[in-house]
């Protein structure tokens, strides 16, 4: 939809982080709601201002869609490189109704709202987490060659055979959850949790990461081991509440499925094609592991980090062409 190196990418991606450290403020028109018309911490004003760049790029991508399918000039007239965008603007419910850029924008808006930020957090914290723990990047490259091997790049079907790699994004979401206090809920009732009396259409906020650093649940929580999952059959799809990176019940993430394939594809790739280290001057010991807590859980400062080539050249070359 946007350009890899596109402008608009990057003027989306600035936009979203924006909202996502927005959202994760507290605000006091919550507590006093009398504030709310003079939005003292300027959260509103903020709020209207990025989502209205993210609804305007979304409105041009549609737009310019729109346009080159009305011309027949798009690329995706082929049913095989139909996108996303195309399905919904192709559907016809049975009497023959089509969504609307009303539905469209929106419903888009979500979609890349909820899986940006979680996806490449996560990204970013197991490059770093493996670069600070060379003996774990190792183990997981060693993985990665026994099921790849070294004359090809891994592909989708290989992740159900990584599972020292699956340990360590389990222990990336114990440790640096995504979305820390998943998202906002409502107790419908009245109701007792833990001994606590909830009253009804109170906002209970669900503190993942504090749960993955509980000292009387885990062992050493603070430490990134990934053989503690080695053996384990924990897992982060709501039903073991140590470990709850996706939320859990009815309102767990519906990307879920979506997201596991993604990130594992996308690191073992990245392990599996390249070497990672730090840049002159930063060590594993004085690297920055801090964290911005926001809706989701960013780096306090982004990983640069050097890769170098692991595969023969031809493999990297062949994708371009
Ligand atoms: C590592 C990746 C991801 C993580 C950790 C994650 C985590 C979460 C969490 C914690 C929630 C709130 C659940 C709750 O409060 O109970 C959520 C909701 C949601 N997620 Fe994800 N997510 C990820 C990726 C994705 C992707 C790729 C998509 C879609 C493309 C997606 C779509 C959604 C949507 C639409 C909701 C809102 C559901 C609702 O309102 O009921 N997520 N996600």
């Amino acid at each position: 939809m946007f350009g890899r190196d596109s402008q608009t990418a990057e003027e989306f991606k600035e936009a979203v982080t924006k909202l996502m450290v927005i959202g994760g403020k507290p605000n006091l028109v919550n507590y006093f709601p009398f504030l709310r018309i003079l939005d003292p911490q300027g959260v509103s004003r903020d709020v209207i201002k990025y989502m209205g760049i993210v609804f305007g790029l979304l409105d041009r991508s549609v737009e310019a869609r729109l346009q080159r399918r009305k011309e027949g000039r798009t690329e995706h007239s082929d049913a095989k490189a139909k996108d996303f965008l195309d399905i919904l603007l192709d559907y016809r419910s049975e009497s023959g109704e089509r969504f609307t850029k009303k539905d469209i924008i929106p419903f888009l808006y979500d979609l890349l709202i909820a899986g940006t930020e979680t996806n490449s957090s996560t990204i970013e914290w197991t490059i770093a987490e493996a670069i600070r723990n060379p003996r774990i990047m190792k183990k997981a490259q060693a993985e990665l060659e026994e099921v790849v091997g070294k004359d090809r790049r891994v592909e989708e079907s290989d992740i159900d055979r990584l599972p020292y790699l699956h340990a360590v994004v389990r222990e990336v979401f114990r440790l640096h959850p995504p979305v820390p206090l998943l998202l906002p809920h409502g107790a419908e009732s009245r109701c007792e949790v833990a001994g606590y009396m909830i009253p009804k259409d109170t906002q209970v906020l669900v503190n993942a990461w504090a749960i993955g650093r509980d000292p009387t649940i885990w062992d050493e929580p603070s430490e990134f081991k990934p053989e503690r999952f080695v053996e384990s059959e924990l897992e982060y799809r709501g039903q073991n509440f140590e470990l709850i990176p996706s939320g859990a019940g009815r309102r767990i993430c519906p990307g879920l499925p979506l997201a596991h394939r993604m990130v594992h594809v996308v690191i073992a790739s990245l392990l599996h094609s390249f070497n990672w280290s730090l840049p002159d001057g930063i060590t594993a010991d004085n690297m920055d592991m801090t964290e911005k807590f926001g809706i989701t859980l960013q780096r306090g400062s982004p990983l640069i980090a050097v890769p170098s080539p692991r595969l023969p050249a031809h493999l990297f070359n062949d994708q371009y062409h």
